[in-house]
């Protein structure tokens, strides 16, 4: 492995904290065992001087949700010429905002649900905006993770109190076509689909609760649908991947619909990388464990950035330089 000293970004300051929390100490232990120099980095306001302090050579990306996996740190980590894992800036931001994802994947012809978006002027005329579009939707905050501010509405009495919650997590929210049907999530790494689980909350959706509470889903590995549909999900979720311009490792939440259609929700650039996690359990059944999926995520690292820190030394070893040709003084 080319790197160093890895620092593993965890924490951070949205509301999908504590599950990074578990996300980068998993991947830290992991990286350790397999005998890396693995520092963790809690994430806060002054992450700018943690970063500079630890001189680490890569930055492995454990943030879920705003400012870790939104195109904020890695902005941040190009300024300062730290590779980092995963998606460059524009992809981050694009896949972190459910809306501009939407538009980009019906730009290249891949189904999503049918979809309008709410900012705090429609609350206004709430009825108007939503027309015919009907019912059963799904109101979601349009940049959030987690299930964090979602709701399945089924009726006009529903949407208001949906769309309210929405909105105390972001300042636009989308309403989406409910699918009925299976839910699928496909692990991408590279430019390959490695495989897909399939999600059977055992009660509700797939919300926070039963995202995280053990025992409240089942889980398939690989989904039960037919080998066509199941070549067809991967297919699908590939070019999610990049139509949005991401890189190394993504999870692609898909609803596979009671008639057979498929459709593209979301696509998650720094997916939950916990062993019991869904891209780790899907890596595992295509024979790569949780170490060696943590190796080939920072493998990937730099082949995104503009600027590695090898340009970075190069650039103060410039300045060193400079300051030995300094003049010299004068002679008495
Ligand atoms: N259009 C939809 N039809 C049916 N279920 C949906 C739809 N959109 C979201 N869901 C359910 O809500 C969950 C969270 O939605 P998702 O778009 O993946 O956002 P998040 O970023 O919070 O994971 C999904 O895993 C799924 O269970
Ligand atoms: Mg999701």
């Amino acid at each position: 492995m080319k790197f160093r000293k890895i620092g593993v970004l965890l924490g951070g300051l949205s509301s999908e904290r504590e599950v990074s929390l578990r996300t980068g100490e998993a991947v830290l232990n992991a990286l350790r065992e397999r005998g890396h120099d693995a520092i963790p980095i809690y994430v806060d306001h002054d992450v700018d001087v943690a970063l500079r302090q630890e001189q680490i050579d890569v930055a492995f990306i454990a943030l879920h949700g705003r400012w870790g996996e939104d195109g904020c740190i890695q902005g941040l980590l190009e300024l300062q010429g730290i590779p980092y894992t995963g998606s460059d800036v524009m992809a981050s931001a694009l896949a972190m905002h459910k809306g501009k994802a939407k538009e980009l994947f019906r730009l290249h012809n891949l189904p999503t649900p049918a979809y309008y978006t709410l900012t705090l002027d429609d609350l206004q005329d709430l009825p108007g905006v939503h027309g015919d579009f009907g019912f059963p939707c799904v109101v979601k905050p349009i940049r959030e993770g987690s299930s964090v501010g979602v709701t399945i509405c089924g009726s006009f009495e529903e949407l208001a109190p949906a769309v309210e919650k929405a909105f105390a997590f972001d300042d636009e929210v989308l309403v989406e076509r409910f699918i009925a049907g299976k839910e699928v999530s496909v692990a991408v790494l590279g430019d390959r689909a490695l495989g897909a689980v399939e999600i059977a909350p055992r009660e509700g959706f797939y919300d926070y609760q039963n995202k995280y509470t053990r025992g409240a889903t089942d889980y398939f590995v690989p989904p039960r649908l037919s080998p066509e549909r199941y070549r067809g999900v991967l297919a699908q979720a590939l070019r999610a991947h990049v139509a949005l311009g991401c890189s190394g490792a993504t999870r692609v939440d898909m609803m596979v619909s009671d008639s057979g259609n498929e459709y593209v929700l979301e696509v998650n650039t720094v997916p939950g990388l916990t062993p019991t996690s869904l891209l780790p359990k899907i890596a595992d059944a295509a024979g790569i464990s949780f170490g060696e999926l943590c190796e080939a995520m920072l493998s990937g690292a730099g082949l995104t950035s503009r600027r590695g820190r090898g340009e970075r030394r190069v650039v103060q070893r410039s300045f060193v330089g400079e300051d030995r040709r300094e003049p010299a003084p004068p002679a008495h």
